[in-house]
């Protein structure tokens, strides 16, 4: 074999691309109740739009970003998430205007030079939602809200949502502080984390190899501001009256700095060490950041490929329609055209407006004998197939067999639409 797929990469195909299909289906009908719009925007930005938005020193712009020269020398990045490109799109198309309220949802790849793992890809589909210009907790209520009814609707329920607040750039910065020494009394740190300590001590609370040592770390909600404690007990009181359960977990930082105040990730209890099934927060300043109005914003993504692993391992079947499959066989080639145009009339008929199909039409293969024909809708698990025997076609009727009980019978070609 010359060719494998890039390190971090998989193909999904049959019964895997289907489950993505449905799964981004479903999403798609709950964001259309949820009044979310579809947005759909490149897969590659300018790379300092990431810099900007997720943060110099966070692990995705210092060691993951996929980011190439152009053939004009245009620094661009593979786009690692989805947040920043639904900003740059909202402001570039002044889309609170057109929109009147920007509610929108996006599904598509995602890059991240990460070391791969089972549920850890280095290019993995997410689905997303963004809510721009609502300041109020019911906002962020409605994206943890909408997040859960997805992971719930597909069979989801064991699963648990970990809240927490990171203040605002009123009160976060004496939590930086009371990080910073605690952190500078403490030994043998990484070396990542040692760098972080000065510019960005809230990552080191993050970090993948230290982070078990911080259980004493001082806690933001000791630090949060009048207007954040308020906003963070409105939220959960939201999450309360809708039976949302929850649990405050002080020690969830994520890993992009462009959040204020909420934020949260859910888990499925199914899933081993990367059982992050979904994730997302507020993020109040990004849109000002870069170069918009100043507009909160609200936001969550998730892991298509591991919202499927955890409904594998719990053996829950995402609703695959397995539609009847008819299949057209000839028992000569000289018999090919009049079997395609039935299949061909079969195929329209059943092509709706709606894209509802009701039944797999395959066939004709008047390249190969009846026999490898048959042989071949057997491993297709035809239901029916129809076969244009000579005899029979002189007579303008085709042979019904029926694969379930294995009977077959004579009808006229006028009447097939009729009989299957
Ligand atoms: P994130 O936590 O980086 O947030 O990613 C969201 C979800 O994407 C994760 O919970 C996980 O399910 C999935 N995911 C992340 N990295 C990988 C990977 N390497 N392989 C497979 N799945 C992965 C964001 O991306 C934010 N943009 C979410 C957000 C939207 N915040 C506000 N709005």
């Amino acid at each position: 074999m010359k060719y494998n797929a890039p390190r971090g990469t998989h193909d999904l195909w049959g019964d895997a691309a289907e489950k993505i299909r449905v799964l981004e289906d479903i999403c798609c009908n709950i964001f259309k109740i949820y009044n979310y719009k579809e947005i759909r925007f490149p897969t590659f930005e300018d790379a300092d739009l990431f810099t900007r938005s997720i943060g110099e020193t966070t692990d995705i712009v210092e060691k993951e970003m996929y980011v190439f020269n152009d053939r004009k020398g245009r620094r661009l990045a593979l786009r690692p998430e989805g947040t920043a490109g639904v900003v740059r799109s909202y402001i570039e198309n002044n889309l609170e205007q057109i929109l009147g309220i920007s509610k929108l949802f996006y599904m598509g790849s995602m890059f991240r030079y990460e070391r791969p793992q089972a549920g850890r890809y280095r290019e993995f589909l997410q689905i997303g939602a963004e809510y721009f210009n609502n300041p109020s907790p019911a906002a962020d209520a409605e994206i943890i809200l909408v997040a859960k009814e997805i992971l719930n609707l597909i069979g989801l329920k064991d699963i648990s949502i970990h809240i927490n607040s990171l203040g605002c750039p009123g009160c976060r910065p004496n939590f930086r502080k009371a990080l910073k020494d605690y952190f500078l009394n403490c030994k043998d740190l990484c070396v990542d984390c040692n760098k972080r300590i000065e510019k960005n001590p809230l990552r080191v609370l993050d970090c993948k190899i230290d982070s078990e040592k911080f259980k004493n770390a001082p806690k933001i909600e000791g630090f949060l501001c009048q207007e954040c404690s308020t906003n963070f007990s409105q939220v959960q009181e939201l999450l309360r009256i809708s039976d949302c359960q929850f649990i405050i977990d002080h020690n969830l930082v994520r890993g992009l700095d462009y959040y204020t105040r909420t934020v949260f990730e859910i888990r499925s209890n199914a899933l081993g060490a990367q059982d992050a099934l979904a994730a997302g927060g507020r993020y109040d300043n990004l849109v000002e950041e870069i170069g918009g109005p100043f507009t909160p914003a609200v936001g969550f993504a998730l892991g298509s490929e591991r919202v499927i692993m955890a409904l594998d391992k719990l053996k829950i079947n995402l609703g695959i329609n397995k539609n009847k499959l008819i299949f057209v066989a000839v028992s000569s080639q000289s018999l090919e055209k009049s079997g395609f145009i039935l299949a061909n009339k079969l195929k329209t008929l059943y092509c709706n407006a709606n894209n509802k199909y009701t039944y797999i039409i395959e066939g004709p293969f008047g390249e190969r004998s009846l026999k490898s024909q048959l042989r071949l809708a057997d491993k297709l698990c035809a239901d029916k197939v129809i076969i244009f025997g000579e005899e029979e076609f002189k007579r303008g009727c085709v042979l019904l067999k029926d694969m379930t009980n294995n009977t077959q019978s004579e009808i006229a070609l006028g009447e097939v639409q009729a009989d299957i």
